[in-house]
């Protein structure tokens, strides 16, 4: 992919180019992208801004948000960028007019959210809603859930939301364990509707009802999300109560569509359409942002420099906000869902590496935890930062003059990015025992993504980047970020597994013999 040399150290890089930060400090929206602590220098930003030409990423982008068929192993358009547009655009996809359908979704859950907080929707014994339990998992719960926990400062009073995705019973379980079933809206959020998981949890839920306000309680306590109209009736909802999307809305990129109703009811209409607009200023500034100056299109060529020249196979994600603890495990999914993939669209293996492992927690308490390694260890982790001048809401400020916590929050991303970059050799640290155990070779690189407040804007605008990135990334290595096909096959085998005594005979012989020690060891068995 490249016939570029290797770049220098950081410390080199800037020494050698004092515009280096000016240049390499990108905006977008309310973000500004600090890439000039990465290992790449002018001849290496030019190969890739090449690559990114090669690939024609600017044309990709414009498929992307024209709503044209670029999922093409499933023969669909990626269209979330027309659940955020504003109202009064018109949107396309796949050259079909959905201006009016996704508006008038949209006009359905403000008004059910409005009903449900003003005391109109009530449970089935007239009381107030109160806990909202949405019933999801992957992209049917990874960004709503996530979005909550960011946007905790814009939460409703009188409403709670909680998020419940595992199968392990334990997970309802402890969710329900301090509700009032005459309180509680459940929320089965899944495209498919055919989610193991989740139907497994909405049936237990449904029972959970029952046993405490009788059958017919169960319509005023269940609604649902889904692109399955029959499978939800099958289920017992009735159409009305039911909130749909489409086939051309990926799970991992529904946070902005009838996927975030829950979210909706948690934050409020205005907050969610807030963060919609964040998302479309980013969808709009990736459209019209030359690639040199565009931040996602610059911060996929990095990590692709990093994956493919570097050959460095993680990245970190180290968000410096408490409410963001949960955005490290939405890009899990966004990212290698999406590009975690061996074969290209054209059917071709691809003869290079694709999307990396993406980790990380929030800071400051990942350095009390794994930063040795990122430090010090023999593996180089490329690591975004993300951090906020303020905090998020100003009630978090005690008043106290001398109270420091979120400047010391902001000062310690800084102090874990130059320390990466630049290190400490051995000529700095004053003589003495084991000094070479306190060396720190830097040149490890990191992007910094700052600004002034976690808002629902700013977090609409930090989702849309980086599901730009990925896209972008996507194209350039040939792959199509809209499929997961590598789900697949897990999810059969645990079918056949469950479905007679017969199918793990067939296994292989650890399966079966785990199979076996299973069934002779779970409670109640006879040891069979
Ligand atoms: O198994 C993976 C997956 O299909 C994700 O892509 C998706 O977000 C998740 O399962 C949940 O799917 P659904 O919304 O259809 O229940």
């Amino acid at each position: 992919m490249f016939a570029v040399e290797r770049s220098r150290s950081i410390a080199e890089l800037f020494a050698s180019d004092s515009d280096r930060v000016d240049n390499l400090t990108l905006r977008m929206g309310d973000l500004v992208v600090d890439l000039s602590k990465n290992l790449v220098d002018d001849r290496a930003i030019a190969a890739l801004l090449r690559v990114a030409s090669e690939a024609r990423v600017e044309a990709a982008i414009e498929r992307l948000l024209d709503g044209s068929i670029v999922n093409l192993t499933e023969q669909r358009a990626a269209g979330h960028a027309s659940l955020r547009r504003p109202e009064h655009l018109r949107s396309s996809v796949n050259g079909v007019d959905v201006t009016a359908d996704v508006n008038e979704v949209l006009e359905r859950m403000r008004s059910f959210v409005a009903d449900v907080h003003s005391g109109r929707r009530v449970g089935s014994t007239g009381r107030r809603l109160t806990t909202v339990v949405n019933l999801g998992i992957g992209g049917s719960d990874l960004g709503p859930a996530m979005a909550y926990e960011a946007l905790r400062s814009c939460r409703v009073a009188g409403v709670e939301c909680r998020f419940v995705s595992n199968v392990d019973p334990a997970d309802l379980a402890s969710n329900l364990v301090d509700l009032d079933p005459a309180e509680t809206l459940f929320v089965v959020a899944s495209k498919t509707f055919t989610t193991a998981e989740t139907l497994a949890n909405a049936r237990a839920a449904r029972e959970w009802v029952i046993a405490a306000l009788g059958e017919r309680a169960t319509a005023a306590h269940f609604v649902a999300v889904s692109t399955n109209l029959e499978a939800v009736r099958a289920f017992g909802i009735a159409d009305d109560e039911m909130f749909p999307f489409w086939d051309w809305v990926g799970g991992r990129y529904s946070l902005s569509s009838a996927i975030g109703l829950s979210l909706m009811l948690g934050i409020g209409a205005d907050a969610f359409d807030q963060m919609r607009a964040g998302m479309h200023a980013i969808d709009e500034a990736v459209r019209s942002t030359p690639a040199s100056a565009n931040a996602a299109v610059m911060m996929a060529l990095i990590g692709i420099w990093n994956r493919n020249v570097l050959g460095l196979p993680t990245k970190a994600v180290l968000p410096y906000s408490h409410d963001l603890r949960r955005f490290p495990a939405y890009l899990q999914q966004l990212d290698m869902e999406s590009n975690g993939k061996t074969v290209r669209v054209d059917g071709t293996r691809a003869p290079y590496e694709t999307g990396p492992i993406v980790w990380g927690e929030p800071g400051t308490n990942s350095q009390h935890a794994f930063m040795q390694l990122v430090h010090q260890g023999t593996t180089v982790v490329p690591v975004d930062f993300i951090g906020f001048a303020e905090p998020s809401s100003a009630a978090e400020n005690t008043g106290d003059p001398d109270d420091s916590r979120h400047r010391t929050l902001f000062l310690n991303m800084l102090a874990q990015s130059r320390a990466l970059a630049f290190g400490r050799s051995l000529n700095e640290i004053s003589d003495g025992p084991f000094a070479e155990h306190r060396v720190f070779d830097g040149a490890r690189p990191s992007t910094v993504i700052v600004a002034r407040r976690l808002t629902p804007s700013v977090l609409g605008q930090l989702v849309a980047l980086y599901e730009h990135v990925v896209h972008v990334q996507g194209v350039i290595w040939g792959i199509n970020s809209f499929d997961q096909f590598g789900v697949e096959l897990g999810k059969e085998m645990a079918v056949q597994l469950a479905s007679s005594d017969d199918a793990h005979r067939g296994s292989d012989p650890s399966t079966h013999s785990l199979l076996r020690w299973f069934h002779g060891s779970a409670l109640g068995s006879d040891g069979g």
